[in-house]
């Protein structure tokens, strides 16, 4: 068999040759999720240091093994990596990776995820849950074998169901509903984190957003856990609703799993789209930002500037509301064209309003003004 090898953050993979990136290569690799790949090791380095023992990790969905050899040998402070793959030769090529890194605490099993971590009661501090398409089914999995204070981290590439192209599948697999908005990418994080909550807490234990962002075509989240009955059904509290007006571009939230919605817009009188149940607390952690800011200088990494501009704009939005707006789509509803972005920050800014952009959409803008406010002073900047 023909292979090649691929140099990431401090590791040298051989995996097969491929004509194209697809659930039917051999073994899987995407180099699109490098940059996927490097956040995790800096997301995992700065939760490790905060532990006070040594960590277990699982990577629970391997293809090469680069993932899981890289949280090996690039996060100090791991004891012990657990590489599952059901691909027979996804297994084979990991195991030859991790002798090429000279790794003496990974190991590697083929066995079904769900199976696995089962088996693995309150056994991983971390579980990466990285599948083809959707995490959903295995989420309820990673809840068992987590410990209290473990972090769960979560990619989702099944964006046409949690950002609204397709509703069906989103309420099949996180029963919740999307909305196909500007803001759709931040709506899927919020119903994934939301389905996580809601799955965790069976377990009467609960989740709490480090991190999380939209990037390419994939959504992933990284979530520290908790046990406690009182501890989880105060989590539960995050959950609620978002209302949606298309045409005027009117947003609400509503906390609560029965809260009494609203069906008409109060601003123009159109219809409501309604979205959830979702997570409406904070998906981005200004703190735990702050920490992988101070590390990331330490990583060895092929674009650290890309990374470092993300952290950056996701710091700036992490303190700011729910949902953002789009510049471009206000501008036309009001048939003008659009201002510069910055003008508009600014404006809002001296006006008291919190306003930042967001790493979702470079025309997005995260305020807490109200729409018709926000459209005064686009009109009047113009
Ligand atoms: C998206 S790839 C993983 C990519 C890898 N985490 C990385 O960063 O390069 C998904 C992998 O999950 C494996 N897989 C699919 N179903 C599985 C299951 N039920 N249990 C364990 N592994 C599974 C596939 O063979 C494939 O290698
Ligand atoms: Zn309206």
């Amino acid at each position: 068999m023909e292979t090649t090898t691929i140099n990431e953050g401090n590791v040298k993979i051989k995996i097969p040759v491929f004509d194209k990136v697809s659930s039917k290569a051999p073994v899987f690799y995407n180099p699109v999720m490098e940059f996927n790949r490097d956040i995790s090791v800096l997301a995992l380095q700065a939760f490790s240091k905060k532990q006070k023992e040594n960590i277990n990790i699982c990577d629970a969905f391997g293809g090469s093994g680069v993932r899981g050899i890289r949280y090996a040998k690039e996060i100090p402070g791991v004891n012990n990596v657990v590489i599952t793959d059901l691909n027979p030769l996804a297994v084979e090529f990991s195991r030859s990776n991790i002798l090429e890194n000279g790794l003496s605490n990974v190991e590697v099993c083929r066995k079904d995820a769900n199976i696995f971590l089962r088996s693995c009661r309150g056994k991983f501090h971390v579980v990466d849950i990285d599948p083809f398409g959707t995490p959903s089914p295995h989420i309820e999995s990673a809840a068992v074998s987590l410990k209290a204070g473990g972090m769960l981290c979560v990619t989702a590439t099944d964006t046409s169901a949690l950002c609204g192209t397709y509703k069906e599948p989103c309420i099949r697999k996180y029963g919740a509903m999307p909305l196909k908005t500007e803001y759709c990418h931040e709506v899927g994080l919020r119903i994934l984190a939301g389905f996580i909550s809601r799955t965790f807490a069976k377990y009467k234990k609960y989740t709490t957003p480090l991190f999380s962002h939209s990037s390419e075509h994939y959504l992933r989240m990284y979530l520290e856990t908790g046990k406690g009955a009182g501890k989880t059904d105060k989590s539960l509290k995050n959950l609620g609703y978002i209302v949606h007006c298309s045409k005027c571009l009117y947003r609400n939230i509503y906390s609560g799993i029965t809260p009494r919605l609203s069906y008409e817009c109060p601003e123009c009188g159109g219809p409501l789209s309604i979205g959830g149940p979702l997570w409406l607390g904070d998906i981005l952690n200004t703190g735990y930002i702050n920490d992988m800011m101070d590390l990331l200088p330490s990583l060895t990494l092929n674009d650290d500037k890309k990374l470092f501009r993300l952290l950056e704009r996701c710091h700036e939005e992490s303190k700011g509301p729910v949902t953002f707006y789009d510049l471009h789509k206000i501008c036309k509803v009001l048939k003008i064209s659009a201002p510069p972005i910055y003008d508009v920050l600014e404006k809002l800014k001296s006006e008291g309003y919190f306003a930042s952009r967001t790493h979702i959409k470079p025309t997005g803008i995260r305020t807490n003004a109200p729409i018709d406010e926000l459209k005064k002073i686009i009109l009047l900047i113009k």
